[in-house]
Parts: C-alpha cells; sequence; structure tokens
C-alpha cells in the first residue's frame, strides 16, 4: 500500500477536489505547476502527469495546448479527473510497475511531472524503481519534473525521501540533474524544505 493510501484510505477524491476548488475560488493560485511545465516545452508537447490524482495539472496543461496521458493507483481521485477531461487518458496503474505500451500508450513523452508530493507518498522502497519507469517513458533528452515537500511543514507524512537519495535514483535511471527551484515560481533553491527538481533524459 502506498503512503497516500495509507493516510487517505483511497476515497478522498472529491475532498481533495473540493479543497482545490476553494483555493481556486479564495483567488489562490493553484496552477504554478501547470505553468511551470509550459514554460519548459512548447504547447503540442506530450506530457505524462505521473501520480496525477484527479488531474489537476494535466487538465490545466490540456486547455493552454498540450497532450497527455495520466497515471495513479487511486480510483477516486481519478474519477474526478475522468469526469473533469473526459476526452484525456487517464489510466490507473502503479508507477512502478508502469508500462505504457502494455497499457496501449507510447512512450516517448517530452515531460514527465509528479506534482504534490508523489515522491514522498509512494510504497517506501519503490523510489528507484519508479524514477526508472518515468526515465524510461520519456524521449532521450525529455524532462523529469518533480515537485515534493522535504521535512513535516511541507508533507502530510514524515518525511523519509532526502533530496541526495532522489538524486541517486534518477542518476541510476539515467537521468541528469538540470535545475533545481525552491517553488514552482522558480524561485531559487535554498536547502529549504520544498523543491522542484528538473531532469534530463
Ligand atoms: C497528493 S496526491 C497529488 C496528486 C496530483 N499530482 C496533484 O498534484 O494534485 C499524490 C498522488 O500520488 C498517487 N500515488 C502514490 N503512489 C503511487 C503509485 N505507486 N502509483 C501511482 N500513483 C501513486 C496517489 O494515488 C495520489 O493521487
Amino acid at each position: 500500500m502506498n503512503r497516500w493510501e495509507q493516510l487517505t484510505g483511497g476515497g478522498s477524491g472529491e475532498r481533495y477536489a473540493a479543497r482545490f476548488a476553494e483555493l481556486a475560488d479564495q483567488g489562490e493560485d493553484v496552477h504554478g505547476e501547470a505553468r511551470f511545465c509550459a514554460a519548459l516545452v512548447p504547447p503540442g508537447s506530450r506530457v505524462l502527469d505521473a501520480g496525477c490524482g484527479t488531474g489537476r495539472v494535466l487538465s490545466r496543461l490540456a486547455r493552454l495546448g498540450y497532450d497527455g496521458v495520466g497515471v495513479d493507483q487511486d480510483a477516486s481521485m481519478l474519477a474526478v479527473a475522468r469526469r473533469g477531461a473526459p476526452e484525456l487518458t487517464w489510466l490507473e496503474a502503479d508507477l512502478s510497475a508502469f508500462d505504457p505500451a502494455a497499457a496501449g500508450v507510447t512512450a516517448g513523452f517530452d515531460l514527465v511531472v509528479a506534482a504534490g508530493n508523489v515522491f514522498p507518498l509512494l510504497t517506501p522502497g519503490t523510489e528507484a524503481a519508479v524514477a526508472a519507469t518515468l526515465a524510461r517513458a520519456l524521449r532521450p533528452g525529455g524532462l523529469l519534473v518533480a515537485g515534493f515537500g522535504l521535512d513535516r511543514a511541507h508533507l502530510p507524512v514524515p518525511p523519509a525521501l532526502t533530496l541526495a537519495d532522489y538524486d541517486a535514483h534518477c542518476t541510476a535511471a539515467g537521468l541528469t540533474l538540470t535545475d533545481r527551484f525552491a517553488t514552482w515560481d522558480a524561485d531559487p533553491y535554498d536547502d529549504g524544505g520544498y523543491a522542484v527538481s528538473v531532469h534530463r533524459r
């Protein structure tokens, strides 16, 4: 069982979507992740939203002219994604064993995004396998973008994954760190409790 499922019981899709809708209603910026990705690759690029949840990042990117696929293990989250953007491809799968071809999806994505603490919420011990899956899904030169918390203030669970661990998994998967920021607005990374990392295949 992954840490997200342990935390939520696997039925939190509607609650998660409602929380973001409320933030948007309050005028909060809820599209930072999509904006960040859109600054890296042009419209028309193919994006894999890894741990897509309710699909909020990929749905936004699709409205900006991107094409893509969302993958998540939580059926309650995917139900919201499918309802909101039925024209997109949403797959229920475990990222540690995800094989695009077997799922009928062409690999060679231009960008893979893992937003919203996906890596710290994986089943402990599967981080290397997930990094390898995501690297394989990219075209040569494609980008893996992952944003996640590193301390208790930025995570809904006790921290277990360090940036050094994450970088080591990415390196083992054939990826090279190209950039690291403190926020989705690309503020410089400051050794703080949240990082947005960009690796290139
Ligand atoms: C906090 S949610 C983030 C959702 C979305 N990326 C966002 O930013 O709104 C974390 C997601 O990671 C997913 N997840 C965790 N482990 C997974 C795995 N092994 N395979 C697929 N999805 C996974 C969970 O189901 C959950 O939807």
